[in-house]
């Protein structure tokens, strides 16, 4: 952006510079190098004034929460909009459960909606037997039904990897309250920060009801192949249910990269989880489900009650969400490309980073971050510390934003840690 035009005809650019750099007397020193810079140039890098993230006030950079920075599926949208004078009705009648099936190969059989009798159970008990899909208010609400079932009668046991995501294991942990024995094993990472399978299989024990997977990782973003995927699953127990959450799935960077639907649809203890809140950028509407066998699904929809029901602006958003092949193109390269400039910014600023297979990663700040996270949340730049939960507490989780986002967290970061800003 050019500095003059920002500032017209009105103000001459050696008046500004004089005027600027008296004025810039209580910034820090790398921003008043910065400013200078930009007045010498001619440029400027982008600021909080320029920004205005798609959902969100203008002037916030919002990178903590691994949203969709390009707002959701247009498409969305436009049937939220067509359908916005439908909320007093029950989203009966839905096809999204059907579209589901249809997007991941799986038969229904001659199963035909249009056949079903409302007023004949028997017609709703024949379509159970052939789903495999359930629908949730978001995958959340799946993660803490997996947590409610895995308790089962009050000494179910979880593994989970640390750091990892951890809802079931905090779901299954929270009912110690209740006096239950329930029990969390916490596998560590390998030192290049992925799932340990070997060591989480050696967890196991004959207590154990539970293995949770993140597949990518949610903090580190890191990726089990399908071929490791399925040892480890064939090694466990068929009595150990196994768990795998794909909610970044779709921005694997591995050519052919295959998901582990087919271990849900083959194998009788597997569930997988997906949402809509990351790539069709929906995570306002609240949509998930899960995959999974007769067996596992009829217990997910005992413990759930049938997924908690959609609303009819979600249904409408999710079944045209579903369709939006352009948006989901632009979803991964948006996150793609972002990667690669926060890639070139960290290694140009001497930081290490977790490669990572999700719309969000993690930084080695190699101090503590919360200081710096709080510093950035001052100057309106949100983002997560690795500190607590994940007790990473050097690192930072970057959510992938726009390109303007990410250079004004860049320019922000480099700000707060005293480093200086190029233009
Ligand atoms: C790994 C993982 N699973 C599940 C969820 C829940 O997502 P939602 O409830 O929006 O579908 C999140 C949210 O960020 C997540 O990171």
């Amino acid at each position: 952006m050019e500095f003059s035009k920002e500032l017209g005809h009105a103000v001459s650019r050696r008046g500004f510079l004089k005027g600027a750099l008296v004025g810039a007397g209580a910034l820090s020193l790398s921003s008043r190098l910065a400013l200078a810079e930009a007045l010498v140039t001619g440029k400027r890098p982008l600021t909080m004034d320029d920004i205005q993230g798609n959902g969100v006030m203008k002037g916030i950079v919002q990178i903590s929460a691994n949203e969709n920075p390009l707002g959701a599926s247009p498409r969305a949208i436009e049937a939220v909009a067509q359908h916005m004078f439908e909320m007093n009705r029950y989203s009966f009648g839905t096809r999204l459960p059907f579209m589901l099936h249809k997007l991941h190969g799986i038969a229904l059989g001659d199963f035909n909606l249009a056949n079903l009798d409302f007023d004949n159970p028997a017609s709703f008990r024949a379509l159970r037997e052939k789903l495999r899909i359930m629908i949730s208010a978001g995958s959340g609400p799946i993660l803490q039904t997996i947590g409610l079932m895995t308790v089962g009668d009050g000494t179910g046991e979880v593994i989970e990897a640390q750091p990892g995501y951890g809802q079931v294991a905090m779901v299954t942990e929270s009912f110690k309250m209740t006096g239950a024995k329930t029990n969390v094993i916490r596998v560590p990472l390998t030192t290049d920060y992925k799932h340990d399978l070997n060591a989480m299989l050696k967890a196991i024990t004959p207590k154990t009801t539970c293995v949770t997977i993140t597949n990518p990782n949610n903090p580190t973003g890191t990726l089990i192949s399908h071929d490791d995927l399925t040892k480890f699953i064939d090694a466990v127990p068929p009595t150990v249910m196994v768990f795998i959450d794909e909610a970044y799935i779709h921005f694997a960077q591995e050519p052919n990269y295959k998901d582990g639907i087919d271990l849900a649809l083959s194998r009788e203890n597997v569930i997988v989880a997906r949402t809509f809140s990351k790539i069709y950028g929906l995570a306002g509407m609240r949509i998930g489900y899960a995959i999974a066998g007769p067996k596992m699904l009829g217990k997910l929809m005992l413990y759930s009650g049938f997924g908690g029901g959609l609303s009819v602006l979600s249904d409408a958003a999710a079944t045209a969400a579903i369709e939006d092949d352009d948006f989901v193109g632009r979803s991964k390269k948006v996150v793609a490309d972002g990667k690669n400039y926060l890639y070139s910014e960290f290694k140009a600023m001497g930081l290490e980073y977790i490669p990572s297979h999700t719309n969000f990663m993690m930084v080695d700040l190699k101090r503590n971050s919360q200081e710096v996270v709080r510093e950035l949340r001052k100057r309106r730049v949100m983002i997560r510390s690795g500190m607590g939960q994940w007790n990473m507490p050097n690192f930072i989780r970057v959510s992938i934003g726009t390109q303007e986002e990410l250079e004004v967290f860049i320019s922000t970061l480099k700000d707060v840690l005293g480093q200086k800003t190029v233009g």
